[in-house]
């Protein structure tokens, strides 16, 4: 019935998430309000794991992209699941550490790292920093020969692949701001040169083609790129790469008609194509590792706003405005992402109206679903806007000075807040005069 299976209906009509009720959430937590099924988020983990052990014969590691949802409980359950973590910033590695995560289960990405940052990450042992470019590279090699030691890394790779999707969430073609291009040469001479670099121990390479993937061809694409690429650098150099990092991107269900890929057939074929093609070019298997983010949380979260004003223009539109908007879900204005919305006390009932639903900030592109399906509402009923557990909470912000709503995991019917609200002192906490 809904899009994500933590979701469900209670005798009264009311929605809930992990069998609690949505408007008993609102009313003791506020809104606008995050709240994530635990549950369901192990779940997503456990099922990662086990896939990829199955597939890869325990040489496998999946690592959850922290930037989809990134506070310190969440680092914890990824720990303790087994996971590996993907940060790209310090303050992603400060937030896993405070959290007790431990640094050789962590990835440094990002396009442009700082002296800080890579100096961060060698002082506390990162497992491995993805290297993106020669001038990181440069540097990162001399800040390890400063402090006598080495920084075990992998190179970010341009595969070349169009994954059809949007834009700004695609990563792995030519004109990309992340990684090193193949057809220029670009990869294959930062590599060599990393190879000689006294600071430098070249462990592996990295892909990421992009995110809200549905298709499963062009994930076994990349693997075939990647591999090829391996070979041609074993051939070239003798040296021979361990480890292949096929990033993450793999879609979930935002509404009833999405059909994403179940994940255990992404493993199982990805992984065929892995080995057939080692097989094929005469090189080892190599440690294969995935990056999910939005499939480990994205459909574990909701959000909840109470409605305000219920605005009809005759032969036009009717906009719902509700407490919260861009601020604490970008991700319409950013690139039009489609949502589920369901009025929470009538979540049983059709969706016999078109709305369009608005945020409360000074943007008129401020909405977070244009001429959606939704049941009757009025002023004061909460609305549930689904799958919001990705690239939310991670990415809101503070425009306007809204406060940030709080995260409540509920787990066996047990609800706790993990993130609090912030309060109106938090807004001006930095501000010296
Ligand atoms: C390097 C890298 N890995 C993993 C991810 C996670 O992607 P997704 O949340 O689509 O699984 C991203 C997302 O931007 C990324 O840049």
């Amino acid at each position: 019935m809904f899009v994500s299976d933590c979701l469900g209906v209670n005798q009264q009509g009311h929605l809930t998430i992990g069998g609690r009720d949505t408007l008993e959430l609102a009313e003791t937590y506020g809104t606008p309000l995050y709240v994530m099924d635990e549950n369901e988020i192990r779940r997503a983990c456990r099922s990662y794991i086990g896939s990829i052990n199955k597939y890869y014969d325990g040489k496998g590691a999946v690592a959850f992209a922290s930037k989809a949802f990134c506070c310190r409980a969440m680092c914890r359950l990824a720990a303790e699941e087994g996971l590996c973590l993907d940060v790209v910033s310090i303050g992603e590695l400060h937030t896993a550490l405070s959290a007790g995560f431990p640094a050789e289960r962590l990835y440094f990405h990002g396009n442009n790292k700082t002296v800080e940052e890579l100096t961060a990450a060698l002082e506390q042992g990162v497992g491995r920093i993805v290297v993106d470019n020669p001038t990181e590279l440069e540097l990162l090699n001399q800040l390890a020969l400063a402090k006598g030691t080495k920084a075990a890394v992998s190179f970010r790779i341009k595969p070349g692949i169009d994954a059809h999707t949007h834009a700004y969430i695609r990563t792995g073609q030519i004109d990309s701001k992340f990684g090193l291009a193949l057809e220029t040469g670009e990869a294959m001479a930062t590599i060599t040169a990393a190879a000689k670099m006294e600071g430098i121990a070249v462990k592996g390479i990295h892909c990421h083609i992009g995110s809200q993937i549905f298709d499963v061809e062009p994930f076994e694409d990349a693997a075939r790129v990647m591999l090829g690429f391996m070979a041609q650098v074993k051939q070239a150099t003798g040296l021979e790469l361990e480890e292949l990092d096929l990033g993450g991107g793999f879609g979930i269900k935002y509404l009833p008609e999405h059909d994403p890929v179940e994940y255990e057939r992404y493993m199982q074929q990805v992984s065929t194509v892995v080995k057939e093609t080692c097989a094929k070019l005469g090189i080892a298997t190599p440690f294969v590792t995935i990056e999910p983010g939005r499939s480990i949380v994205g459909s574990a979260g909701i959000t909840l706003y109470k409605v305000g004003a219920v605005k009809e223009i005759p032969g036009v539109r009717t906009y719902v405005s509700v407490d919260g908007g861009m601020a604490d879900n970008p991700r319409y204005i950013l690139y039009q992402s489609e949502y589920d919305f369901v009025a929470a006390a009538r979540a049983a009932q059709p969706k016999d109206r078109t709305v369009t639903v608005a945020g409360k900030c000074c943007e008129s592109g401020d909405l977070l679903g244009e001429n959606v399906a939704l049941q009757e509402v009025h002023p004061g009923d909460v609305l549930a806007v689904l799958a919001t557990g990705a690239y939310n909470y991670s990415m809101s912000s503070n425009y306007n000075r809204i406060p940030k709503p709080p995260v409540v995991f509920v787990k066996d019917g047990e609800a706790r807040v993990v993130v609090k609200r912030e309060t109106l002192d938090d807004l001006i906490r930095n501000d010296l005069l």
